[in-house]
Order: structure tokens, then C-alpha cells, then sequence
């Protein structure tokens, strides 16, 4: 098969289109033909050497992909996985390939009204977005919460998602273009971070009871200003740095919490029960309309190189896929 190396640590440059053996189904586990692959932050992460792949993982990059079941492993010939099916999967790498082997707790149905291509938009976000917000920050219908990066994969998923919990939405972004379009996915609050202080307007909002964050350090001490009493934090990356100053006098008075996850790390069993989660929460609010896939552009898997350079200029709104 052919699948997208990393040559060595560096730039978009590095990505190379290259011939390697198929991966073999192992136990527990289903050979997949791929469709499509997508983007994450991760990646760019991987390629610059910052981010290796779990042990055991595939060398390959890409978190998740779309595809047809070609071969069952040992071990799931019950597992209700037929050879043909149309399948999404969330991977812990090798996603940017023609072939990948998926552990079948990882495995999704695409949904209904989701082309086959588009699902493989779905998987990480909807993972990360309903582990994020509904296991670890307990997110209930009536509140508010505030997810920056409204424009990203994470973000124009989470805003829909929230919204179909009867969540009220806040968004950060960069640009009037990337707010606009969080408005029209169903985000009311919109800020935007160059012009505007998000604590501020938070605070004249009347608090977020919940904040989905990416940026860690940089962000800290405005997010525990921002939170209402009894807020909570998910941080899910540090794009602002990993230190922080902040006044934690404010988590005492107000009763906040911070938590912190990475998807990729959890053990198999965790990865399967968050998969269970998403198929029996969240699937149903793709198939009822309520969260569409939000497509930024699909480039050929192939030319990942040129999908990388678009991701690191954050141009995008939503997911980039890589097709085959
Ligand atoms: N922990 C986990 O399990 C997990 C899983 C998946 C993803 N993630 C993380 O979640 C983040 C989003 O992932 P993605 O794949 O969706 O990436 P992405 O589409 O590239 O999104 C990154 C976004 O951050 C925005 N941004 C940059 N600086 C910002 C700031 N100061 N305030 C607010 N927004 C800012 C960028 O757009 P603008 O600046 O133009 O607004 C861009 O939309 C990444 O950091 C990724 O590593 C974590």
C-alpha cells in the first residue's frame, strides 16, 4: 500500500507519498481500506517531532479516517463487523494511508445522511467533544460554555454538539469570517480574541459554566475569570504554553475546577467506552441534522504536505480531509 511518511522531524516538506508493507489485522482488531483521512493539530505535532506515537502505535500520522471493512482480525469474527462495511474509526495513528488496522472498539457506523469520504471528519471530534464536555465537564442543558477556537475541527463541532444539549455557546476566534460562521452553527456569544477581552465579555454575560480550552498557559488566568461560580475547565491542549501565573484565589472563592485529558493516551478500554458514548449520544444528533460535518476543504491524501501548510496558517474553518 502506499501511506504518508514522515521522513524526518520538520516541515509540511518532510510528509512523503511513499510505497510500505500492508499492516496486518491483529488481535482484536479490523484491517480497514481507507477512504479518506483528516487533519488534526496533532499531526502537525507529530511531524514536527514534538509528539511522538503511543508505543504500539502506527508510524504513520492521522488520528482517524473513513474506509470499508476488508479483513476481520482474530477475535472479531463476532463482533458484529462484516467484510464491506461502511465504517468511520478513531486511530491512535496510521490514518494517512491506504490500509490501516483499527482496534474494533474504535470502529463507528457512518452515519446515516454522512457521506462515506465526509464521515471521516467525525470520529476525533466527536470523541474528543463528547469526552470533553459531557464525561469530564459535566455540561447540562441550560448552561453556558465557552469553547475557543470556535473555528477549529474541535471547536465547529463542539458549538454544534452544545447546542444540541440546550447548551447557551460562547466562542474565541481570530477573524469576523471564522465568528460569522460559529454564529450560523449556533454559537450567541462570539468574541473575537485580537480586538476583544474574552474574560470581559464573559464576565457581562454573566459567566461560563464551562470552558473547552486549547490554549493552557497563556489562558489560565483569564479563564478562572471568566468561570461562574462552580465552573469548570477542560483543557485539551496547550497552544499558549504549558506554564502559567495565575490567581488561584479565584478557584477558592468561586469553587472552580481544572481538568486536563488527551484522547490519543487513554488505554483501549477507555478509548472504547468513550466510541460506545459518541455511537449511542451523539450519532443520533448527526443522523437527526443537528451536527453536521463541517468541511474546510479536501485536499488528496497524497499531497498532505499542502493540507499541513493550510492547517498551520489556521486559514480553515472546520476539518481538512485527505482523499484517496
Ligand atoms: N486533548 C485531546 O484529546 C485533543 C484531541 C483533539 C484535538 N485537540 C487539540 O484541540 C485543538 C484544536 O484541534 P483541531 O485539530 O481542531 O485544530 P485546528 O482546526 O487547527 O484549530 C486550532 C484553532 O485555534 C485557533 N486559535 C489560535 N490561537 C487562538 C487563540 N489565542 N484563542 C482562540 N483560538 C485560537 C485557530 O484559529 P484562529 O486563531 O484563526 O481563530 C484555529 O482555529 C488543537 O490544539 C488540538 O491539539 C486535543
Amino acid at each position: 500500500m502506499h501511506a504518508i511518511r514522515i521522513t524526518a522531524p520538520g516541515g509540511p516538506e518532510v510528509l512523503a507519498w511513499s510505497e510500505v508493507p500492508d499492516p496486518v489485522a491483529g488481535e482484536g482488531e479490523v484491517l480497514v481500506d481507507v477512504a479518506a483521512g483528516a487533519v488534526n493539530r496533532a499531526d502537525v505535532a507529530q511531524r514536527q517531532g514534538t509528539y511522538p506515537p503511543p508505543p504500539g502505535a502506527s508510524e504513520y500520522p492521522g488520528l482517524e479516517c473513513s474506509g470499508t471493512v476488508a479483513a476481520l482480525g482474530p477475535g472479531t469474527e463476532d463482533s458484529g463487523w462484516s467484510v464491506g462495511d461502511p465504517v468511520c474509526a478513531l486511530l491512535s495513528g496510521g490514518g494517512y494511508a491506504e490500509k490501516v488496522a483499527v482496534p474494533v472498539g474504535q470502529l463507528l457506523p457512518v452515519p446515516e445522511g454522512v457521506g462515506l469520504a465526509e464521515a471521516a471528519a467525525l470520529p476525533e471530534v466527536a470523541a474528543t467533544v463528547w469526552s470533553n464536555l459531557v464525561m469530564v465537564g459535566g455540561l447540562r442543558e441550560g448552561e453556558t460554555v465557552l469553547v475557543h477556537g470556535g473555528g477549529s475541527g474541535i471547536g465547529t463541532f463542539a458549538i454544534q454538539f452544545a447546542r444540541a444539549l440546550g447548551a447557551r455557546v460562547a466562542v474565541t476566534a481570530g477573524s469576523e469570517e471564522k465568528l460569522a460562521r460559529c454564529r450560523e452553527l449556533g454559537a450567541e456569544i462570539t468574541v473575537n480574541y485580537r480586538t476583544e477581552d474574552f474574560a470581559e465579555r464573559m464576565r457581562e454575560e454573566g459567566g461560563a459554566d464551562l470552558i473547552l480550552d486549547i490554549m493552557g498557559g497563556s489562558y489560565l488566568d483569564a479563564n478562572l475569570r471568566s468561570l461562574a461560580t462552580n465552573g469548570r475547565i477542560t483543557m485539551i491542549a496547550l497552544m499558549g504554553g504549558r506554564r502559567a501565573e495565575a490567581d488561584l484565589g479565584r478557584m477558592l472563592a468561586k469553587r472552580l475546577s481544572v481538568h486536563a485529558t488527551t484522547l490519543r493516551s487513554r488505554p483501549l478500554d477507555e478509548k472504547a467506552a468513550i466510541v460506545a458514548g459518541v455511537l449511542e449520544q451523539v450519532w443520533p444528533l448527526v443522523e437527526q441534522g443537528a451536527i453536521r460535518p463541517v468541511v474546510d476543504r479536501s485536499v488528496p491524501m497524497r499531497n498532505a504536505a499542502e493540507a499541513h501548510r493550510v492547517m498551520e496558517s489556521s486559514a480553515h474553518t472546520g476539518k481538512i480531509l485527505l482523499t484517496l
